[in-house]
C-alpha cells in the first residue's frame, strides 16, 4: 500500500491510518451535507410542506364527524375507532374484533366504508367521517328503516356496521345486482346469522340514494 501511495505522488501518506482516512472522508461528507440541509429547510417551510412530527404524547387535531368539526386531543397512535368511542362519545361503531375481521366498527370516510379499527384517527383529518349516529336526523334514514322493516337483526351488536356498509351501497347509486350487493357486504359478519334478512334490507335500498349522500346531516 505504501509503495502504491508513493507511485501515486505520495498524496496519501503511509502514516495515515485507514481509520483516520475514513474519519476525514466522513467529516468532509457531513460538512458538504449540512449547508444543503440548512438551505432545504427554509424552502420546505416556505412551501408549507415540511413534515410535522406529532406525538408520541397527545396532539390536537380536528376531525369532521357527521358534518361537525370536532377538536380532539389524543395520542397519534390511536385508531379512529378509539377516538370516536372514547373521545367523542360516539359509540355506534362497535369494537368487536379490533383487528379488521368483523366489520362491526365500519364507518364511512368520504362515503367509502372503512374499518375504523384499522384507520388511524390522524389519517382521517380533512375527510368527511360518517358514523351510524350521523344517519338519523328527525327520523331514521332509509337504510335504518329498511333494517327495521325487514327485521334484519337479532341481538343487534353487529347492526351498526352492517347499516354503514349498506348505506355506502345506497349512496353509491346505480342499480347493483345481487352479486354486487353480496360482494359489497363481504366485510361484515353476523354471529347471529341474520344474513338472509340483512340481504333483504340491502336489496331494498341499494343504489337508491345516488346523489343525496350529503343530505343526511
Ligand atoms: S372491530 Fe373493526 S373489523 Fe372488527
Ligand atoms: S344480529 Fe347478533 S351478531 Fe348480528
Amino acid at each position: 500500500m505504501a509503495e502504491k501511495n508513493k507511485r501515486d505522488g505520495g498524496t496519501l501518506s503511509s502514516s495515515v491510518s485507514r481509520r483516520t482516512f475514513l474519519k476525514t472522508l466522513g467529516g468532509g461528507a457531513a460538512a458538504a451535507a449540512i449547508p444543503g440541509a440548512a438551505l432545504a429547510a427554509p424552502i420546505r417551510r416556505a412551501r408549507g410542506d415540511e413534515a410535522r412530527v406529532l406525538g408520541p404524547g397527545k396532539a390536537k387535531f380536528v376531525l369532521e364527524v357527521n358534518g361537525q368539526k370536532k377538536e380532539v386531543e389524543a395520542e397519534p397512535r390511536l385508531t379512529l375507532l378509539d377516538v370516536l368511542r372514547n373521545h367523542l362519545d360516539l359509540t355506534g361503531a362497535k369494537n368487536i374484533c379490533d383487528m379488521g375481521e368483523c366489520g362491526g366498527c365500519t364507518v364511512l370516510i368520504d362515503d367509502v366504508p372503512l374499518y375504523s379499527c384499522l384507520t388511524l384517527a390522524l389519517d382521517a383529518r380533512g375527510r368527511k367521517i360518517t358514523t351510524v349516529e350521523g344517519l338519523e336526523t328527525d327520523r331514521l334514514n332509509p337504510t335504518q328503516m329498511a333494517f327495521v322493516k325487514h327485521d334484519a337483526f337479532q341481538c343487534g351488536f353487529c347492526t351498526p356496521g352492517w347499516i354503514m356498509s349498506v348505506e355506502a351501497l345506497r349512496r353509491k347509486g346505480g342499480q347493483p345486482d345481487d352479486e354486487t350487493i353480496r360482494e359489497a357486504l363481504t366485510g361484515n359478519l353476523c354471529r347471529c346469522s341474520a344474513y338472509p334478512k340483512i340481504l333483504e334490507a340491502a336489496r331494498a335500498v341499494a343504489g337508491k340514494g345516488g346523489g343525496d349522500a350529503k343530505k343526511h346531516y
